[in-house]
């Protein structure tokens, strides 16, 4: 299994991501400013694995505050929460996390006055989030690997793999694996993902691993593949899913989206019950990351643009529900209407596939 982040002893260990495909080293992070750093730099990235690594971080932060009181674990818990938030604003997974922490602390506190016995709680409730993570991918795989004709070809957009979560399976790779895993042959196809190449480093490597049969195309290359009719579905990760079922992803995933619409191709988006926030109206209402234009002009140390050059970096965007076959999450799978059928699924209880 894929490790992408660990709870250790001596603090969060994680892979970084940033050296793959060609180095698989693993840093091990002592305080909660090093996670937090981890996560703006983008050691490691991906909607439900900063929601797991936040929830790490903030509990890696509680165990060493030197706080004696509750209050003053309170007090140092409030701000690495702050810090914790700052780090990106697309993925709500990292709100999520940061709030079941809160409410964890929060049900300690009136449970106890014994500092330790908190701070144990806490780190109890991140491996809980972890371990509902994997098992929500799983369930994913279940439920959306029945969606996946047997022979087919699927194109995936960004990594929303392993990698990109706690780790085992992932979201859009978990809807591929769970169909591999019932018997089914299936293809996949990668955009590199420009600019930061999540699919051509990312999940081009860990299907690789797998040896799950894997193409890499540039980005540009989603128009010609699916007019050759090389491609029977789309799946998909997301980083926010607002309450009418539009969806935020990495960039480009719109267009494919258009595109896929354009040749009747089924347009699937695989994302836990904790990346649906009801609170979001619509895509509209969803913060957009704008990231360092270096991510663009340069790979690696490369230059590419010359100097002085204006350059966006947008780092998502929005895919209209319209665009959407359907949303397959780990209780099950939503069709249109979104706004029903994602509260019905937020509100019901667990419905795992046993
Ligand atoms: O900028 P990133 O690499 O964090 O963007 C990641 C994505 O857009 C993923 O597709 C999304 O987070 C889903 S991950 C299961």
């Amino acid at each position: 299994m894929i490790k992408t982040v660990e709870w250790t002893s001596e603090g969060v260990r994680m892979l970084d991501q940033r050296l793959l495909p060609t180095e698989e080293k693993y840093l091990m992070l002592r305080s909660y400013e090093e996670v937090a750093d981890a996560i703006k730099k983008m050691v490691v990235r991906g909607a439900p694995a900063i929601g797991v690594s936040a929830a790490m971080g903030l509990a890696l932060g509680a165990s060493q505050s030197v706080g004696t009181s509750v209050a003053d674990l309170e007090f140092d818990f409030r701000y690495m929460c702050k810090v914790m938030e700052a780090t990106r604003p697309t993925a709500v997974n990292l709100f999520w996390a940061i709030e079941r922490m809160r409410q964890a602390l929060a049900r300690a506190k009136a449970e106890t006055k014994d500092v330790e016995e908190i701070k144990k709680r806490l780190t109890e409730e991140a491996l809980l989030i972890y371990n509902e993570d994997i098992e929500a991918n799983r369930a994913i795989g279940l439920f959306g690997g029945e969606l996946i004709p047997d022979g087919a070809t699927v194109l995936t957009h960004c990594n929303a793999g392993a990698l990109a979560t706690a780790g085992d399976y992932g979201t859009a790779l978990g809807v591929i694996r769970g169909a591999i895993d019932a018997g089914k042959r299936v293809a996949v196809i990668a955009d590199e993902t420009r600019p930061y190449l999540q699919g051509s480093r990312l999940t081009a490597w860990e299907l690789a691993k797998d040896n799950i049969p894997v193409t890499v195309i540039t980005d540009n290359m989603a128009g010609h593949v699916m007019k050759q009719g090389k491609i029977d579905c789309v799946v998909v990760g997301a980083d926010r899913i607002a309450a009418n079922g539009d969806a935020a992803n990495k960039i480009g995933t719109y267009m494919v989206a258009v595109l896929a619409k354009q040749h009747n191709i089924p347009f699937y988006v695989a994302a836990p019950i904790s990346t649906v926030d009801l609170s979001t109206a619509t895509g509209d209402d969803i913060p957009i990351e704008e990231r360092d234009a270096k991510e663009v002009t340069h790979v690696r140390d490369h230059q590419l643009t010359p100097e002085g050059v204006e350059v966006h970096n947008f780092a998502f965007d929005v895919t209209p529900h319209e665009l959407i076959e359907a949303i397959i999450t780990d209780r099950g799978v939503a069709r249109a209407p979104y706004s029903e059928s994602l509260r019905n699924l937020v509100t019901t209880r667990l419905a795992h596939a046993s």
